[in-house]
């Protein structure tokens, strides 16, 4: 087990456009320990999502895994742990729902996000087959804040109204009272 340092914004490299993963690479060792590393990481953060770039490996490679069911989230659909390889989204409609975002790598804030809610994605999976997922509300909202960090962008970027970008602690005490089921990511 081996949890590696999640670099935090301002580090240089979280801003960098990540590589595609090479097909021959995903069948090295090297590459399952990277995916080790990855889920022990996730789980020690307690989050629902990370990118390799978010562990300073600037490849486009992510996992998610959104505990389904009623949670502190809401009730949510389940995304078991799941590994993207090069993953493309395709936006399916436009009409957008927003969320409060977190991040591993902003920590202590939140900040209020309209997306897409409905998607498809393509990727690559570990033996090396062409997946396609589609997926609507919340989970569609969690593939687009983890793949954005493949492109070097990050949920602040993409907050429209400067003041919806809060701490924690006055979110849980100020905001959250007032959402009802409202998920956060
Ligand atoms: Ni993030």
């Amino acid at each position: 087990m081996a949890i590696r340092t999640i670099i935090r914004m301002g580090h240089p490299n979280l801003r960098r456009v990540a590589s595609t993963v090479d097909r021959k690479f995903v069948a090295t060792p090297e590459f399952e320990q990277l995916l080790t590393d990855m889920v022990d990481t996730l789980h020690d953060a307690g989050g629902i999502g990370i990118a390799a770039p978010q562990i300073d490996v600037p490849l486009r490679l992510a996992i998610i895994e959104l505990p389904g069911g009623p949670s502190r989230y809401g009730e949510l659909e389940t995304i078991p742990l799941t590994v993207f390889i090069n993953p493309i989204i395709r936006i399916l409609e436009g009409a957008n729902a927003g969320y409060w975002e977190g991040c591993l790598s902003v920590p202590g804030l939140r900040g209020f996000v309209a997306r897409p809610q409905h998607v498809e994605v393509r990727y690559s999976d570990l033996a090396g087959k062409d997946c396609v997922l589609t997926l609507q509300g919340f989970p569609a909202t969690v593939v687009q804040h983890e793949f954005d960090h493949l492109d070097g962008k990050l949920y602040i970027d993409r907050i429209a109204d400067p003041t919806q970008l809060v701490f924690e602690d006055e979110f849980a005490k100020f905001i959250v009272p007032t959402l009802g089921n409202v998920p956060e990511v």
